[in-house]
Parts: C-alpha cells; structure tokens; sequence
C-alpha cells in the first residue's frame, strides 16, 4: 500500500519552521510561523494563563468527556467576547457556538457543514489570503474562489475590485473574511467598509464566514470586533471561526471556537445540531484544557482586565518592533520606502520582498521568512534587528 506514496511538499509555514529547526546555524533567525515572541526571544505563558491553570489543577475534579460543543460556559464567554455584552443576538439565541481544536478546527468543522448540507455552495477567499484556508476548505469538498484585495503596489487593499468581485458572487456562496490584521498582508477595511461589504453580501445572498484569529492585536478586544459588528447590521446570518492561538498565547492547546449566527432562535437550534454532527464525525468532541483557561480568565473581571493589558502588551511590542524595524532598514542605507509597514495592523508584514530574495534570505543568512514575503514582526527583537536589516539590505 505505501510503496507508491510520493512525498508531500512541505507546509508553507509550519514546514519552514521544521527546516528552521534543522538549520545548524547559531545565527538563525525565525520569522515565519505567526507565534509572538517577546523581547528576549521567548513565547511567553502569559500570567492570566498561569493563574488560570493553578486554579485548574486545585479545582478540576475529572477528565470526563466534554459535550461535543464543548463547556457551554466558554461557548457563552465566546460570544460576549464577539458581539460584546448586552448584544441582542446573544439575548434573541441567535448564536450557537461550539468549542474547536483551534481556529482551525473551526474552519474545517465549517468546510464540512457547508459541504453537507449546501454541497453546490463554493468558498471565496481573499487574494492573497492565509496559505492554510484552501487546503482546509478543498479537504472538506468545497469548490474555492478567490476575490482581488491587494495591491502590492500601493501597499494597500484594493477595495473598490474587491466590492465588485463580491457583487458578482453567486447567491448560496460563502465569502471568508478576515476579522481583523488580515493574514498575510496586515491590511483591514475600515468600519465603514465592512459596512459597505455587509450591504453587498447581503445583496447577493452570500454568507460571510469571517476568521477571526487576531482578536485584539490591531487595536484592542472591542475595537477589533467593530467591524464584523458593523458586518452584522446588514447580514443576518453568519459563521465566525475564533483562535485563542495568539490573543491567549495557547498555540499549542489548540484553543477556538466556531459561532453560527441564524436569523432567529429556532433556526440557530436546528443549525447548532447540524454542526454537533459535523464535529461528532470529526473529532467527537472538544479538548479541555485550553477553553478551561480561557472560561476561566474571561468569566473573572479581574483576570479579564489583566489579560486585556497582556494582549496590549503583545501589540505594543509588536507595533514598537515595526517602527525599528522600518527606522533600521533606513539606517543601514536602504532606499525603498517600507514605510508603509508602520501600517499594517496585527503580527505580520507583508514585506514585498520576491521569493527569491527570500530564498537567499534563508540560505545565505540563516534568515527564515514565508515564501510570499510575509514577515512575522513579533520575531523581530532588539537583539536580532541590526542583523536582519543587513541582510535584508545585501538582498535587495
Ligand atoms: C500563521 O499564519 O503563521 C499562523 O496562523 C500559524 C499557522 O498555523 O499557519
């Protein structure tokens, strides 16, 4: 059975990390895989996490299964967390949410809803957009469509081709929007954008799945929610896929959670069964340990109010990095303006870098960066800049 089996090519971001890992050089640098790292170059555990653990392990009294939406609490904390306390979806039980093995686990429990039950419906995805989003939506049988969002040009979204690729999307489709600090360019649309891209989608009788892996690294928990907030005043049905990956620091709990929202109670009910299906023949049900964290921190004032000033922490470092980072590459004599990275909002930039300035990057400087110049700045330390920035330099 497996003497014909040809090699897969390696994941484009996770496969560089594993290259990385081999590299010998002392000198090596990792700017591919979007894991934050602080000053001294560690991925830290934040101290709401710990806390939240230490009160776990006094608390916990089994290792029972969980239900197959995982603990309706953290489902309920999910919520208020997208919609805001006090929103009438959460009041009217429009939403129904389940507990997921990460943001992704998110994305494929939604791949393999649509393509049960809506098997003609196709996926439109940004262009460019997450490396990962195709693989998942073609393994669970979704056809995939891309609109235009980028002008590399200009270092900007393209918005006007993106809304009219959108008046052209079929009714029935699902449209896959980024939440906030759109991976890989860093580029969101304004409040009155999602609006305007809400009106569309409603128009054409498109659902909107929006991933929402950032929640709190452009501007903070609320304001990074304004715009599928503002989404939701024009479409009233939508799915969210959420990671506490990054905002949570719990990369390897593998931590999300998908949120269907329906048009009214009744609906969201029978919608909530059908995705308790779809995770039942996928991973039966959820992990616990990383929703027990994040129910923990988020069902306590205190511990919620701390962990907002961690998550401000990881985006000041991050912006203060990007500032050096374009402030360094001036210094060491580099002509074109990268000034427009200073703009782009969450833990990656969208270098413009080609892929073969890439490739020399990695070969002759140790350095590593994802294919399609997408540069992880919460690598970037004060420590590893100066070097970076020469390289970078020499290969331009
Ligand atoms: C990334 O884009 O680097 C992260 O979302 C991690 C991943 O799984 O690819």
């Amino acid at each position: 059975m497996f003497e014909h089996v040809q090699t897969a090519p390696p994941d484009p971001i996770l496969g560089l990390t594993e290259t990385f890992n081999a590299d010998t050089r002392s000198e090596k640098i990792n700017l591919s895989v979007g894991v934050y790292k602080d000053a001294a170059g560690k991925t830290p555990i934040l101290a709401t996490v710990k806390e939240a653990e230490r009160r776990l392990l006094e608390n916990e009294t089994s290792k029972g299964y969980k239900p197959i939406s995982g603990d309706p609490v953290y489902d309920a904390l999910v919520q208020k967390l997208l919609f805001g306390a006090g929103s009438d979806v959460i009041a009217s039980k429009r939403a129904f949410t389940a507990h997921t093995p990460g943001g992704t686990g998110g994305l494929r429990v939604a791949g393999d809803y649509l393509h049960h039950l809506h098997s003609d419906s196709g996926i439109w995805v940004s262009d460019p957009t997450w490396a990962n989003h195709r693989g998942i939506f073609g393994a669970a049988g979704l056809g995939i469509m891309s609109y235009p969002y980028y002008n590399p040009a200009e270092h900007a979204i393209d918005f006007d081709a993106m809304l009219n690729a959108l008046k052209e999307v079929p009714a029935g489709d699902i449209v896959l929007l980024h939440g906030c600090c759109h991976n890989p360019t860093g580029q969101d649309p304004t409040v009155e954008q999602w609006g305007q891209i809400g009106q569309v989608l409603a128009e054409q009788g498109a659902l909107p799945l929006v991933d929402f892996a950032y929640q709190g690294f452009a501007e903070d928990i609320d304001g990074d929610a304004a715009g599928l907030r503002e989404l939701m005043k024009h479409v009233d049905e939508l799915i969210i896929c959420s990671s506490f990956s990054k905002n949570f620091g719990l990369y390897c709990e593998r931590t999300g959670a998908i949120t269907f929202v329906a048009r009214d109670a009744a609906q969201c009910t029978a919608v909530g069964s059908q995705v308790k299906v779809a995770i039942r023949r996928n991973y039966s049900n959820p992990p616990s340990h990383g929703g027990a964290i994040v129910a923990t921190i988020l069902g306590d004032d205190q511990l919620r109010k701390q962990w907002e000033g961690e998550v401000a922490v990881m985006r000041d470092r991050i912006n203060g990095m990007r500032q050096l980072f374009v402030d360094t590459l001036k210094a060491k004599g580099v002509d074109q303006d990268f000034s427009f990275i200073t703009e782009q909002r969450g833990m990656f930039s969208f270098s413009g870098l080609s892929k073969e300035q890439v490739d020399e990057l990695r070969d002759k400087h140790a350095i590593y960066i994802v294919g399609s110049g997408r540069i992880n700045v919460a690598g970037m330390t004060e420590s590893n800049m100066d070097r970076l920035c020469t390289a970078i330099a020499a290969v331009l």
